[in-house]
């Protein structure tokens, strides 16, 4: 693994979802979603799946949940986050992919953040969780005008590494 990346997007107020759905239209979004996660591990929360409500092709789906019970045909289950890491090993970059709970955690762990700010506030009731940014660097930034008229910026952080 070359990085463990988490990818995001988020509106101006750390809003990433509203009643488990995403609180915005960003086509284009989706597409660089799929560009960038096709052909590796996306790693995400029960609540994130069951919100997708499916798995996404071409792409080896995880769920984390404290349920062990839990079975999705297709998918592989972990009850934890360094578990479902574990599972990845094998891949340069898996990503964790939502939501606000895993990604909580998951901010202690990753290398890269691929963050979608959305330049407006919206009401929402699942937050990304505040990032230290005195931990990371800002390695490209891209803005755009989405076709729904929304205003956006590409972002992509890696985590600098500590000197002793
Ligand atoms: N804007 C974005 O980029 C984006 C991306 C993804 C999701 N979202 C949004 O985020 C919201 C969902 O976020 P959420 O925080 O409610 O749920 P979540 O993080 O997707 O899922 C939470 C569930 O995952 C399991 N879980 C999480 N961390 C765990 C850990 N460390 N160990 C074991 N199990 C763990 C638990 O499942 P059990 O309860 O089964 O034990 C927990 O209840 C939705 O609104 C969704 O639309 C937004």
């Amino acid at each position: 693994m070359r990085h463990l990346s988490i990818i995001v997007a988020t509106s101006n107020n750390d809003v990433i979802g509203v009643n488990n759905a995403l609180p915005w239209h960003l086509p284009e979004d989706l597409k660089r979603f799929r560009a960038l996660t096709t052909g590796h591990h996306i790693i995400m929360g029960r609540k994130t799946y069951e919100s997708l409500g499916r798995l996404l092709p071409n792409r080896t789906t995880v769920i984390v949940t404290r349920n062990k019970d839990y079975k999705i045909d297709g998918a592989l289950v972990t009850d934890s986050l360094e578990a479902a890491v574990a599972l990845c090993k094998e891949d340069a970059e898996p990503f964790l992919i939502g939501g606000a709970e895993l990604y909580q955690h998951g901010l202690k762990l990753a290398t890269r953040l691929y963050i979608t700010r959305v330049h407006a506030d919206f009401a929402g009731d699942a937050f990304f969780p505040t990032v230290d940014y005195k931990l990371w660097q800002l390695i490209e930034k891209r803005d755009h005008t989405s076709v729904s008229g929304l205003e956006y910026s590409d972002l992509i952080y890696e985590k600098i590494h500590e000197h002793k």
